[in-house]
């Protein structure tokens, strides 16, 4: 939520800014600014994207070596100008960008009102600002001493840069809460919400822990201490991300693009640990902490959205093939709801982003009493993949469209990997069983490529029912978690109402919103409870609802009864998701597109939601 990116050095600044900024545009797009220092300081924003901040500053004096740059997604106060990012100080010499909430704002604000300070925008950020230049004026503090004794008042979480055209050759960056990485090269620095704008000016970064604070020199001078103003020594990392997987690669949109690239990112996943041939799964984590896994009475799954939806998926997974009892649970609700945790559990946080504010907070929460937490993560050095006490990257690479797809199908691979070692380690199931689905699961990207083959019929199908108010997503089993998921992938980024149900549920209530207006899809991939499948969409057929069928290729009775058959490869029933998904993500994309909207980045929504 917000992206921010600075940049001190020898080049100016404003093209490196723009670009970054189009790069963090997934983290919000309701309001676009940057201020560059050039003697004075020269601050442009703007409401809209970041092309409308570009339009605007066209003709603009731009230059300057040194800048900061925001795109916002609105928490306190609306999505306009005025609102916008950088925020100045009263004084007008200090400009400061920020990611997060400060929870004390209000009260910051009214004392610093008492002492004359007036204020422009409804956002906590400009109280943050104008508290430094307090701090500043009143006890002669430099800009690093005056933001460190600020933010030691401040509660809620932050990620900052200031800069004070008193002190041009200096950034100073702090994070607590929402991450913040620094680029180093040569004579400059970058500092952004994640590695996506530095990629391209060099590979050496260092992630900011919570609670310290960077000050980056134009003389190419570092150095980063603790609020508690303790030196610390930066741990400098190689980056191993390529620019390429940045760019949409000759497709419309990146949705599309990540869905496409399914065939490699499942392989990805399962790369160096799977080998069916050999008859084994090795996921390091896991083997690390064997002994805990192997006594663990309960897994508690926390995550929240799409990587929600993946953990039910897990839960039939662990329960079905480890047979170790699994709580699923939306990390917003486990943190605030006093749960029961045990040291003998295991918790199992999934996020693509790894920055989500409410997994973060229950993963603190399952630390606190002493259960062992393991990630289920995309993006690398994030900040979950930091805070649990192992884990596993899905390695589906950056992905940038709001609407998660790839990322889904990597975090479902990954806990087919896990249930299956674990499975195996416990004996839960026949080695022969457990062969067949190493097998199969490693077959599995052939199959996903299969599957996109029938994209030319969704777009039809899309076409068909694109101006639906509503829609119905029914599945059964391991396509139930399927079937929510595709409900909210048409939700997002369509904006059509949709809901997903379990398939036999619907006769309780969902029943009565069937009319011939209704499309209904239906995931009946399953082998298992085929015949009630079939049994529920008699019962839609008999309201006249408009069946979309996702089925295994050759199947017969569905495909008499259904408007439109979507035929899949078949699979066994706990890999089922990594196909069924896939036709869903499609249709959602091809109607969303039929129906004008902005795919990548749909209203209202951000791709990491570093806020609770
Ligand atoms: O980065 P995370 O996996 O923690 O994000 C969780 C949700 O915010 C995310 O899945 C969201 O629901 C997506 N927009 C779904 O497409």
């Amino acid at each position: 939520m917000c992206g921010i990116v600075a940049y001190i050095g020898q080049r100016e600044a404003y093209p490196i800014l723009i670009k970054g900024l189009q790069r963090l545009e997934y983290r919000g797009y309701d309001s676009a600014g940057v201020a560059l220092l050039n003697g004075g300081m020269h601050i442009y924003k703007r409401q809209g994207k970041v092309s409308d901040l570009i339009a605007y500053t066209e003709g603009k004096d731009k230059t300057g070596q040194v800048g900061i740059g925001h795109t916002r997604w609105a928490t306190h106060g609306q999505p306009n100008h005025i609102n916008a990012h950088p925020h100045c100080s009263g004084n007008g010499h200090l400009n400061l960008v920020h990611n997060g909430i400060i929870e004390n704002y209000s009260l910051l604000k009214k004392a610093l009102e008492k002492l004359g300070h007036t204020f422009e925008s409804e956002t906590d950020t400009e109280v943050l600002v104008h508290l430094i230049e307090e701090l500043q004026s009143r006890d002669s503090l430099t800009l690093e001493e005056a933001v460190r004794v600020a933010l030691s008042r401040v509660i809620g979480a932050y990620a900052i840069v200031v800069i004070d055209e008193r002190e041009p050759g200096k950034l100073v960056a702090a994070r607590k809460g929402s991450p913040l990485v620094l680029g180093i090269g040569d004579d400059e620095f970058l500092v952004a919400s994640d590695a996506t704008p530095i990629i391209e000016h060099t590979k050496r970064v260092v992630y900011l822990n919570d609670e310290e604070i960077a000050v980056l020199s134009k003389d190419g001078y570092m150095q980063i201490k603790t609020i508690g103003n303790e030196v610390q020594t930066p741990y400098i990392q190689e980056l191993t991300l390529e620019i390429e997987r940045l760019e949409k690669g000759g497709y419309d949109h990146f949705m599309l693009k990540e869905i496409h690239e399914q065939t490699t990112t499942i392989a990805d996943c399962m790369r160096g640990r799977l080998n069916a041939t050999e008859g084994w799964i090795r996921l390091g984590g896991v083997e690390e902490f064997q002994n805990r896994f192997m006594k663990a009475e309960r897994m508690i799954i926390i995550g929240c959205g799409t990587s929600w939806h993946a953990g039910l998926v897990a839960e039939y997974l662990f329960e079905d093939l480890a047979r170790i009892p699994v709580e699923v649970e939306y990390a917003s609700e486990f943190r605030y709801r006093n749960p029961i945790i045990r040291e003998s559990d295991v918790i199992i946080a999934l996020s693509q982003s790894g920055e989500t504010a409410d997994t973060l907070a229950a993963i603190e929460l399952a630390r606190e009493k002493g259960a062992l937490v393991y990630g289920v993560v995309n993006v690398v050095g994030s900040s979950i993949s930091r805070l649990t006490d192992a884990g596993s990257y899905i390695h589906a690479g950056p992905e940038i469209g709001v609407a998660s797809t790839k990322a889904f199908t990597g975090q479902v691979t990954l806990l087919t990997m896990m249930a299956l070692q674990l499975a195996h380690s416990r004996g839960t199931i026949s080695e022969s069983y457990y062969q067949r689905l190493l097998t199969e699961l490693e077959n599995i990207p052939h199959k996903v490529a299969r599957v996109l083959e029938c994209e030319p019929q969704i777009q039809y199908i899309a076409q068909e029912i694109q101006d639906s108010h509503n829609a119905l997503y029914l599945g059964r089993g391991f396509n139930f978690p399927v079937a929510l998921e595709g409900a909210l992938k048409l939700k997002e980024i369509s904006y059509i109402h949709a809901e997903g149900y379990p398939a036999a549920e619907m006769k309780h209530g969902p029943i009565a919103l069937i009319d011939e207006n209704m499309p209904v899809i239906v995931t009946a991939t399953n082998r298992n409870a085929y015949d009630k499948i079939v049994s529920n969409i008699q019962e839609v057929k008999a309201r006249k609802g408009k069946v979309i069928a996702i089925v295994s290729e050759g199947e017969k009775a569905i495909s008499e009864m259904a408007d439109y058959t979507i035929e899949i490869p078949e699979t066994e029933d706990p890999l089922a998701p990594l196909l069924s998904v896939i036709p869903l993500q499609l249709l959602s994309y091809y109607i969303a597109v039929g129906r004008g909207c902005n795919v990548d980045q749909p209203r209202n929504l951000a791709k990491s939601v570093t806020v609770e």
